[in-house]
């Protein structure tokens, strides 16, 4: 099963004419203000990152584009298990899309993999990801210093995760 539909989403396996509404959301300096790379300043980043997904093996992978009202506004799931990953369009933010996004996707991924917990990595400042997170069931497990170089700043990581009920 490739596709979820959640009241007010589908989410389905990312097609390559999927890039020039990723593209919006992956050049956005706020949706990727915490992000693990820099904006994407040109669409053949994108490209190049959507070439990633569309070629990530089922085996371990388990990752979405999420539609809302027949228009690509992000992505949810995890592009390697057990780590997951989203972002949404910020025209998108603040309605609890992505709760609604991820409760139909973490269930999905304890069915599909022999995992004992999902794991998440947020920057510290992404107090919105914490809190949608936290409303999840994700608890806290570590934190780290200067995980990440994204262009010329050093950011911190918190580590949570959701574990198997
Ligand atoms: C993080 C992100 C995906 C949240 O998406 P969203 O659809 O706006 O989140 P939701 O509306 O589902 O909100 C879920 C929870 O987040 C919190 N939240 C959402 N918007 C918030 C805001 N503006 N201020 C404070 N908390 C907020 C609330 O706790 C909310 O819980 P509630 O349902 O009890 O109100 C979105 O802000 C985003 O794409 N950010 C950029 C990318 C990113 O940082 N990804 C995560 C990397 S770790």
């Amino acid at each position: 099963m490739d596709e979820l539909i959640t009241p007010r989403l589908r989410l389905r396996r990312a097609r390559a004419d999927d890039i020039d509404a990723l593209h919006a959301v992956l050049s956005d300096p706020s949706a990727m203000r915490y992000w693990s790379t820099l904006p994407h300043t040109d669409i053949a980043r994108t490209g190049d990152w959507l070439d990633g997904m569309i070629a990530a093996t089922p085996e371990a992978s388990d990752d979405f584009v999420i539609e809302h009202e027949g228009r690509v506004i992000g992505k949810a799931g995890c592009w390697q298990v057990p780590e997951i990953g989203y972002i949404l369009h910020p025209d998108f933010w603040g309605r609890g899309l992505m709760r609604e996004a991820l409760t139909a996707i973490l269930p999905r991924l304890f069915a599909r993999f022999p995992i004992a917990a999902i794991r998440a990595d947020v920057d510290p400042r992404n107090t919105v990801s914490l809190a949608l997170l936290k409303r999840l069931d994700f608890t806290e497990v570590g934190r780290a210093a200067r995980t990440w170089q994204i262009g010329e700043e050093w950011c911190d990581s918190v580590y949570l995760e959701l574990s198997r009920r």
